[in-house]
């Protein structure tokens, strides 16, 4: 188990471009939800100083700013995070062994230095938004799934301890990496939910099927903060798992 807040496994995409927005999120949603999930907006918006804010409530945030560069880079940008306290951080797998390793030496070493728990280093393989076609027009002939597989196995190979997934790969992707390797999937849809307008998820799975799958951890946008009432969606999911 990586952190205590493990039993309750929602993580909530602050998927909003406002602080103010984040705060009533956060404010609310405590104690009821796992953690926070802060992406690029967001951070773009308010930065560091939110991280450390929501950091301060003792909540569990997961950075989501998939590094992708040299291994130096890659390395000095997850050492400022880890020194955010931050408990899960992602990068790009396809950014090969040496800045995946990097990335997972520079967590643990910074949070040695800190006295503190290393940030989990996640890894993103194929990003759901590319299909084939686009694969291909980046000069990659493999089909999806196995591109997938490849850059999952490399991951792990590369001492990284989490990796995000689809819920199609989470099976696949139990079969083939230790089991020790944490799974985070987005693409999760409450039964019981409103359909939400213009969904761009697909290819989506409840929360209790993706866990009975093997996920350790959910990422949950649109279902939780677009409700009428985001504790009370929050609870309504929590409560599909028991
Ligand atoms: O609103 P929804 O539940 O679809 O939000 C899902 C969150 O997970 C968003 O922050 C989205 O960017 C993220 N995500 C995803 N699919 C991926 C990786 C991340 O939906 N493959």
């Amino acid at each position: 188990m990586n952190h205590p807040n493990k039993k309750n496994p929602i993580l909530v995409a602050l998927d909003v471009p406002s602080e103010e927005q984040a705060w009533k999120l956060v404010d609310s949603l405590s104690g009821h939800v796992g953690g926070f999930k802060i992406g690029l907006e967001l951070f773009t918006t308010a930065g560091p100083a939110l991280v450390q804010a929501i950091r301060e409530r003792n909540a569990f945030v997961f950075l989501d700013l998939k590094f992708h560069d040299i291994p130096n880079t890659v390395s000095k940008a997850v050492r400022a995070a880890t020194r955010l306290n931050v408990q899960m951080i992602t990068v790009h797998t396809c950014g090969g062994s040496q800045m995946l390793r990097a990335a997972e030496e520079a967590a643990q070493a910074q949070a040695k230095e800190d006295g503190i728990e290393p940030p989990l280093i996640l890894g993103v393989t194929v990003l759901t938004s590319m299909d084939g076609a686009a694969l291909q027009e980046v000069g990659v002939e493999t089909a999806i799934g196995g591109q997938v597989q490849r850059l999952a196995l490399l991951a792990a190979e590369s001492g990284i301890r989490g990796l995000v997934c689809s819920p199609l790969e989470i099976t696949l992707l139990r079969q083939i990496l230790p089991e020790t390797v944490q799974l985070i999937t987005p693409g999760i849809r409450p039964a019981q939910a409103q359909p939400i307008a213009g969904d761009d998820q697909k290819r989506a799975l409840t929360p209790k099927e993706a866990i009975e799958a093997g996920a350790d951890w959910l990422v949950i946008g649109r279902p939780i903060y677009a409700a009428e009432d985001p504790v009370q969606a929050a609870s309504d999911i929590l409560e599909s798992l028991s």
